[in-house]
């Protein structure tokens, strides 16, 4: 094990940046929007309200439990508390490469729409917002972009965790509320805007019950969490032993809400005011944005201003996720830190150069899919089947077949905290949140 990779955090206030840096990404300012679009607004907001408190706070404290207590990567820290165990921390890391395979390409595109807002070119050209979109994606410079976002998160990684994680996120998080705020007022005066705001907070009850849009907001509640594949895991064990680890998850999951609403806040109307469709689909806020800050004073600036909070805050969640593959590497196979994370940047730069080449036709079993590519497949299995079951053997394994005693020593600190959550978070984990997960997974293949 090398030194560096056991180094810690700070203060309080750092286990809560970095976690909150973990969390807060492209997950709830693009893929929440993108998700809640597509599956009924205000129902799929409401059921993703409830299942960050029923599972996503539940799920992270147990990992944070598990890595402080174990200060071991994913995969050490399951296999130091039990051998078998051990297949949940490579299941945390399977999740960490899925994700890789396609986070960087969307990180890539918030790089792109950064240089070209700042050449001015996005405001200038006479094409629509979506052709721009369209034209880029075919254009090789998209695989540029995202290897230079694999180089920087690179080049942070190597840097160690103190240094490079804690600065980063330390710096960027105060100044993405800000201009989210800023925006959210801003689009309030668009014309139209208040069909966005029904769109966003008048749920219709009916659609929050289906089983699709119940899976899908809870897929995005542990993929915004970043919980369920060890990512907590492995950046608690850098934690110190005082820091409180309840009130961390609890600051750390109000803040990826805040941030989710607020771009709900900003995006859909927004949307409405321009006459788009919430259905757009993944590229949803790189269409909608564009149109709030052209006819603003100063658009480019602006412009440029929020896609350089949303690349700072994109790279503080993928040094999370390298860091999981990173840490596995150098502790479980002695490579040097180096090495270790030289081998995780050449994997994910391979992972997606195979998601940005390779589209396929599915002839399957009555399935005739088109033109299907490794992005759908990665968000999709990652978000709603690696994260869930991670979290739900999570549940499974703290709750039920770890010493109750290791659960309260962690969470109370010793005795040093009271604890006075224990009772309730012991009892979520051991029936609410397992069971929560089961009956989701078992609606959704329809056999309920
Ligand atoms: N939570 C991050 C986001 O919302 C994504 C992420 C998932 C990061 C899993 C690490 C682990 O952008």
């Amino acid at each position: 094990m090398s030194e560096q990779a056991r180094a810690s955090f700070g203060g309080k206030l750092s286990a809560i940046l970095v976690a909150a840096g973990s969390a807060i990404g492209l997950g709830s300012i693009w893929r929440f929007p993108y998700m809640a679009g597509e599956h009924g607004g205000a129902a799929f907001l409401l059921v993703y309200l409830l299942c960050v408190f029923a599972v996503g706070i539940p799920v992270m404290l147990a990992e944070f439990t598990v890595g402080r207590h174990t200060k071991q990567n994913a995969v050490g820290a399951y296999r130091s508390l039990s051998r078998p165990w051990r297949w949940l921390g490579y299941n945390g890391v399977l999740g960490a490469l899925f994700i890789s395979g396609y986070y960087y390409i969307v990180a890539g595109w918030s790089l792109e729409y950064l240089v070209s807002s700042a050449t001015g070119a996005l405001y200038s050209s006479s094409e629509s917002f979506s052709a721009q979109f369209d034209a880029f994606q075919a254009s090789p410079r998209q695989a540029i972009y995202t290897i230079i976002f694999i180089l920087l998160t690179h080049l942070i990684i190597i840097r160690g965790v103190v240094k490079g994680i804690e600065k980063a996120s330390k710096v960027m998080m105060p100044a993405l509320f800000i201009i989210l705020i800023i925006m959210a007022i801003r689009v309030a005066f668009m014309p139209n805007a208040a069909e966005g705001y029904r769109f966003l907070l008048s749920p219709d009850f009916k659609e929050a019950f289906s089983p699709d849009t119940i899976f899908t907001a809870v897929g995005q509640a542990f993929f915004s969490l970043s919980v369920g594949m060890g990512c907590m895991v492995t950046y608690a064990s850098y934690f110190k032993s005082n820091n409180n680890l309840t009130g961390t998850s609890m600051s750390v999951a109000l803040l990826t809400l805040l941030v989710a609403v607020l771009a709900g806040l900003v995006i859909f109307p927004a949307v409405f005011s321009a006459g788009l469709e919430p259905t757009e689909g993944a590229s949803l806020i790189f269409i909608t944005l564009p149109e709030i800050f052209k006819d603003m004073p100063f658009a480019s600036l602006w412009s440029v201003i929020f896609f350089i909070l949303l690349t700072l805050a994109s790279l503080t969640s993928t040094i999370s996720f390298h860091e999981v593959i990173t840490a596995y590497f150098a502790e479980e196979h002695n490579l040097s830190r180096k090495n270790a994370t030289r081998l995780t940047s050449a994997l994910s730069v391979g992972l997606c150069m195979l998601t940005l080449l390779w589209h396929f036709d599915l002839d399957f079993a009555g399935l005739h899919l088109q033109n299907i590519s490794f992005f759908d497949i990665f968000d999709y299995t990652s978000a709603n089947i690696i994260m869930p079951l991670g979290g739900l053997l999570t549940c499974i394994f703290v709750a039920w077949w770890m010493k109750p005693t290791l659960l309260r020593d962690e969470i109370t600190n010793y005795g040093a905290l009271k604890g006075r959550m224990f009772k309730l978070l012991y009892f979520t984990l051991r029936y609410i949140t397992p069971l929560l997960i089961i009956y989701i997974f078992i609606s959704n293949l329809g056999l309920l």
